[in-house]
């Protein structure tokens, strides 16, 4: 049910593969509730072409960035506030991507040179991201940015091979700038940490699906759908949180204050 939370509000949505993607269900949300918005994603991405579906499913314009490149965000910020008529008000960065794991390399067998653009397109974007935003004075006061992270930045995963690295430094990056652009400029800047969710970039983990419903049993209130982290992410563009921020937030049906469940007890019992 829409409650017009967000009418009046420009941003930018990154990483709308296709209609699994975490990015495409918060842009429908974030449509719905009333937000104008550019979509975004890498130049490669936009051969499937799904995105223009979207693009006219919510009235919105569509900007090719690779999200590692300065010049292309820089591009990519100068136009949407060109396009929508004003500065910003929200921006997701929905981006991750790790060569070691499509590649099948193992955490104790990386190849460094692909850790490194891993880091830079799941990580270091989001800083290169923030600091465009910041050094252009593109955000409105009381904007807010949201990632999105994995709770293998707390604990351990072992297929979650370097991601896990690569969210830990994500959610360092956004405590970090964070405080830079709540004190300079009046914008919050927050993580999701967020349930395993069939999509193209959750798929490609080893063990996908062991680990989807292992997450589903040990939770209370089950796994988070990619709608559920969309609307738990139009909380966080609305103003009922302008003084929320630094902080990573789970969306995850409870299972990061886990230790064991009855369901996973059942299971273990049950191949004995
Ligand atoms: N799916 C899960 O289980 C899960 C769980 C927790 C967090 N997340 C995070 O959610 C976010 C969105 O992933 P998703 O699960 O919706 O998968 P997805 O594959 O639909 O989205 C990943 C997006 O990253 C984009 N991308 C890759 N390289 C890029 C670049 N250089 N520049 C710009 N965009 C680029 C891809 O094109 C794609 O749209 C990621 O940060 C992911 O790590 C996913």
């Amino acid at each position: 049910m829409p409650y017009n939370l967000l009418k009046g509000k420009n941003g930018i949505i990154f990483g709308a593969l296709d209609g699994n993607s975490i990015a495409w269900q918060t842009a429908i949300r974030v449509h719905e509730e009333g937000g104008n918005f550019i979509l975004t994603n890498a130049p490669v991405a936009m051969r499937m072409g799904a995105i223009n579906d979207l693009a006219e499913e919510t009235n919105s314009q569509v900007i090719p960035a690779d999200a590692t490149s300065i010049e292309d965000l820089e591009n990519l910020i100068d136009q949407s506030i060109d396009i929508l008529g004003g500065k910003i008000d929200f921006v997701l960065h929905s981006i991750g991507m790790s060569v070691n794991v499509r590649k099948g390399k193992s955490y104790t067998d990386q190849n460094h040179s692909w850790t490194v653009k891993g880091w830079d397109v799941s990580a270091g974007s989001f800083h290169k991201l923030m600091q465009v935003l910041y050094k252009k004075d593109a955000m409105n006061e009381w904007g807010s940015i949201v990632a999105l992270s994995y709770m293998a930045a707390q604990r351990v995963f072992p297929d979650y091979n370097d991601m896990a690295d690569n969210k830990a430094y994500l959610e360092s990056i956004a405590r970090s700038f964070g405080y830079f652009f709540g004190r300079d400029k009046k914008v919050r800047v927050n993580t999701i940490s967020q349930s395993p969710t069939p999509t193209t970039a959750g798929k490609g983990v080893k063990g996908f699906d062991g680990f989807i419903s292992y997450a589903e049993k040990m939770s209370p209130l089950g796994n988070a759908t990619a709608l559920d982290c969309a609307n738990y992410t139009i909380t966080l563009f609305s103003d009922l949180t302008k003084r929320v921020t630094l902080q990573n937030l789970y969306n995850d049906g409870g299972f990061s204050n886990m230790g064991v469940s009855d369901a996973v007890m059942d299971m273990i019992d049950n191949q004995k």
